[in-house]
């Protein structure tokens, strides 16, 4: 009998839940389930799923993440967002197993001028993050064995993500305009998923005590910060071999100059600060993490 512990992946089609997927490989026994397998709008299927598979760790990656598309869907938002975290938590409770999420930088309103720490105070400016919090909340309610790691500007080298949205235009554009005046930490899916299996493997191995020593909220993102334009001109300076040689312009704008259903937080930057004491764990700088994946876009080309 295996005496890996079992792994339940909900949202493993997702950024976060496929690299998720490859850092948990032979860590345990995983289960890896999609939108096929459990609809998280459904309360029912997912306290079903939970009470089938049995896990001693459930990785919650799944979510609504249509930020402008949640301003006209609110309720669905909130059912996969806000409720099927609490549910997922009241299961894992009942199991005595760990819980593991993400949310968002989008649970503050940007106006403070430097980092945001876990005590500050969310205040959301779109309902993308309002369901966000609620989700949040729902777990820390629930209490028990759970770790929520916000995380922002996530991308990877699958899925639908600024960077490969930029490379789509960046081949189809010699010129591009790209919001200035947002800044943020862009997170790879799969620095956060090391980080992710790095905690968990020490909490599974009692490294950090009991659980009021280390469960709760911790932000998790990549070192350092730029604005979406920043991140742009980045991408464009490293992927000459992904875009044919060409380097297109990324020029300015203000957030005014384009306008979304959704607003979007002035300053998104987390401090992890708490994350890098608790646990010893610090994810690659974003440049960095950036390199890994165009690297692994290009050698897959
Ligand atoms: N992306 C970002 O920039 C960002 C920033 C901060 C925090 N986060 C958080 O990080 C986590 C991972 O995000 P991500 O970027 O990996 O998201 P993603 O690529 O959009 O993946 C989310 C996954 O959730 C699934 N899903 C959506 N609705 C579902 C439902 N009703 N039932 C079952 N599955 C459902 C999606 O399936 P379908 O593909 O079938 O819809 C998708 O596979 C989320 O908690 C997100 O809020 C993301």
């Amino acid at each position: 009998m295996s005496t890996l512990p079992r792994i339940l992946i909900v949202g493993a089609a997702g950024q976060v839940g496929m690299e998720l997927q490859r850092s948990f490989s032979g860590r345990g026994a995983i289960v890896a389930v999609d939108r096929e397998s459990v609809d998280l709008a459904v309360p029912d299927e997912v306290r079903a799923l939970v009470r089938r598979v049995r896990p001693a760790v459930i990785l919650n990656a799944a979510a609504y993440t249509a930020v402008d598309r949640a301003e006209s869907e609110p309720e669905l938002a909130m059912a996969i967002n806000g409720v099927a975290p609490r549910i997922l938590a009241e299961e894992a409770l009942s199991l005595d197993s760990l819980m593991v999420h993400y949310s968002t930088d989008y649970v503050f309103d940007g106006e403070k001028q430097s980092p945001w720490v876990e005590e500050d105070q969310p205040a959301p400016l779109n309902s993308y993050g309002l369901t966000k919090l609620a989700g949040e909340q729902g777990i820390q309610q629930v209490g028990g064995r759970f770790l929520i790691f916000r995380t922002s500007w996530v991308y990877g080298p699958h899925g639908s993500n600024f960077l490969l949205t930029m490379l789509r235009l960046g081949r189809e554009r010699e010129r591009l305009t790209v919001v200035d005046d947002q800044i943020g930490a862009p997170t790879s899916a799969g620095e956060l998923a090391r980080a992710t299996r790095q905690i968990v493997d020490g909490v599974l191995a009692s490294k950090f005590g009991a659980p009021e020593n280390w469960a709760g909220l911790y932000h998790m993102t990549c070192g350092g910060s730029t604005s979406w334009c920043g991140f742009a001109r980045a991408i464009f300076a490293r992927a000459d071999k992904l875009l044919d040689g060409r380097v297109p312009v990324a020029a300015p704008i203000s957030s005014a100059d384009y306008p979304t259903p959704a607003r979007r937080p002035k300053n998104s930057v987390l401090s992890n600060a708490k994350l890098e004491e608790r646990f010893g764990v610090r994810l690659a700088p974003w440049p960095e993490a950036l390199d890994a994946v165009l690297g692994e876009l290009s050698a897959a080309l």
